[in-house]
């Protein structure tokens, strides 16, 4: 195993050790750092015989739930739930993130917001001291395809920077998210003081957009680890 994944797997199994309970209502993020969270829930479930309702942010969450065997809930049935657990694209030092990066972030908030604690995991690569710092690629902003090109320019013309339209690896065309919707990264002049509270309110206001990659002052806790197998939180 890389580092970079030595490091997803050590958070993942420590906030999964810490907050993982019998009975609870899981929401379970999408990326790759989850995939080893999954893993050990899994684990636990068959070495412990604990008792969980997972609820997926994406069609992969959902996958992921099923292929280990877990207990798949959704938001009519569980609409409180107790934990959920996400990876991130980059934290800042009040736990404020971005994500997105793997384009599930409109379900992930959702989730995210129904859950009575929200904990963050990710390699150390992701923790900074503000956004923008370690993470060049951008906000993510789920868009209504057919608003693409006017949000693009009202983002561009109010704030600057550069708003691009997420494109399929094979350049085939947009990518399209569970939703049925499109991405935006609009990477921002870093060096500026940003309140990321009042621009995430000001861009989900803008006609169009379903949602953005900043989660504001939802995590309670976020769980960073080393290639060496150490986590740190905060
Ligand atoms: C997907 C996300 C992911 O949680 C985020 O991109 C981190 O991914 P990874 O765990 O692969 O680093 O927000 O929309």
């Amino acid at each position: 195993m890389d580092a970079v994944n030595a490091g997803k797997k050590a958070a993942a199994i420590r906030v999964v050790d810490e907050l993982v309970k019998t009975d609870q209502v899981l929401g379970i993020g999408s990326g790759s750092t989850i995939v080893f969270a999954v893993e050990h829930i899994a684990e636990r479930v068959k070495s412990e015989g604990l008792k969980l309702t997972c609820v997926p942010t994406s069609f992969q969450a959902r996958q992921l739930i099923l292929e280990h065997g877990l207990t798949l809930g959704d938001l009519e049935n569980f609409p409180k739930l107790d934990l959920a657990i996400d990876g991130a694209d980059e934290v800042d030092s009040e736990l404020n993130c971005i994500k997105g990066g793997g384009g599930c972030l409109a379900q992930e908030k959702v989730v995210a917001s129904c859950a009575k604690k929200f904990a963050v995991i990710a390699d150390d690569r992701k923790d900074s001291s503000h956004l923008g710092q370690n993470w060049h690629k951008g906000i993510p902003i789920e868009v209504l395809p057919f608003a693409y090109v006017p949000v693009m320019q009202k983002i561009k013309t109010t704030y600057g920077g550069v708003p691009a339209l997420r494109m399929a690896q094979s350049k085939a065309g947009p990518v399209v998210t569970d939703n049925g919707n499109f991405l935006l990264d609009w990477k921002f002049d870093a060096e500026k003081k940003w309140d990321w509270n009042l621009i995430n309110t000001e861009l989900n206001l803008i006609p169009g957009v379903v949602d953005t990659g900043l989660f504001i002052h939802m995590a309670f806790k976020a769980y960073f680890g080393t290639s060496q197998g150490s986590v740190s939180t905060r």
